[in-house]
């Protein structure tokens, strides 16, 4: 699946890249909410989620880059997140949150920057509905891919057949097809791409570019 980010969206004319979005072959619409204190960035947050939410049928892949994200699960849930990730790094109750955003109905997610170890998610795999890799450090779009995410996705991979897990692998950061290629083989389920799509003089082409990469994958 391709989950597109709308980080380096136009965000004067929103409702064009949405319509893109909508007409387009991706999957889930990847929002990225940065408090300025776990990264060192601000984006946006509750109202222009809500006005997404109203412009899209697809489902909402919300990314919490916060400090003590559980005071915000509740109010993100009613804005329509149907994917609800937190960062391990910022839970300390990292079990009691994942269960809260289950006891909405809606995927929980957990987030791994890139020094976390896949060993610190042990005890909660089977927990998780999905595992988003940090393939840069969090906080911007634009940046380079790093390497390492491969073998982690491999590991993860690893972790989840062990366990029998269901939790979906999802990879965010420095995406476009080649290194989606390498991800898809390793065994990623998701793909959060942002820039290589709007940066690109045509995103409906750019996303397709990652389709052919899914369907090959699909197909192995
Ligand atoms: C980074 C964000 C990403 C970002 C990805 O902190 O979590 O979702 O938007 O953007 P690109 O594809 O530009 O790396
Ligand atoms: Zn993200």
């Amino acid at each position: 699946m391709l989950a597109l980010s709308l980080l380096s969206a136009d965000f004067l004319h929103l409702s064009k890249d949405l319509e893109m979005f909508n007409n387009s072959e991706a999957d889930w619409v990847h929002l990225d909410i940065m408090d300025g204190v776990f990264v060192p960035n601000i984006t946006y947050g509750m109202p222009i989620v809500a006005q997404i939410k109203a412009a899209t049928p697809k489902p909402l892949d919300v990314h919490l880059m916060l400090v003590q994200p559980e005071r915000y699960i509740d109010e993100f849930h009613k804005l329509g997140a149907d994917i609800l990730t937190v960062h391990s790094e910022a839970c300390t109750h990292l079990h009691r949150t994942i269960q809260h955003i289950k006891s909405l109905g809606i995927k929980a997610g957990v987030a791994l920057n890139p020094h976390t170890a896949i060993q610190s998610l042990e005890e909660i795999i089977n927990e998780v509905d999905v595992v988003l890799i940090m393939s840069v450090n969090p906080g911007f779009g634009g940046q380079s891919f790093i390497k390492n995410s491969i073998e982690k996705v491999k590991k993860l991979k690893a972790l989840i057949q062990k366990s029998n897990s269901g939790a979906l692998i999802e990879v965010d950061g420095g995406i476009n097809p080649a290194t989606g290629k390498l991800l898809v083989d390793a065994g990623a389920d998701v793909l959060v791409v942002g820039s290589f799509v709007f940066r690109s003089p045509s995103p409906a082409a750019a996303i397709k570019e990652f389709r052919v990469l899914q369907n090959k994958g699909k197909n192995q």
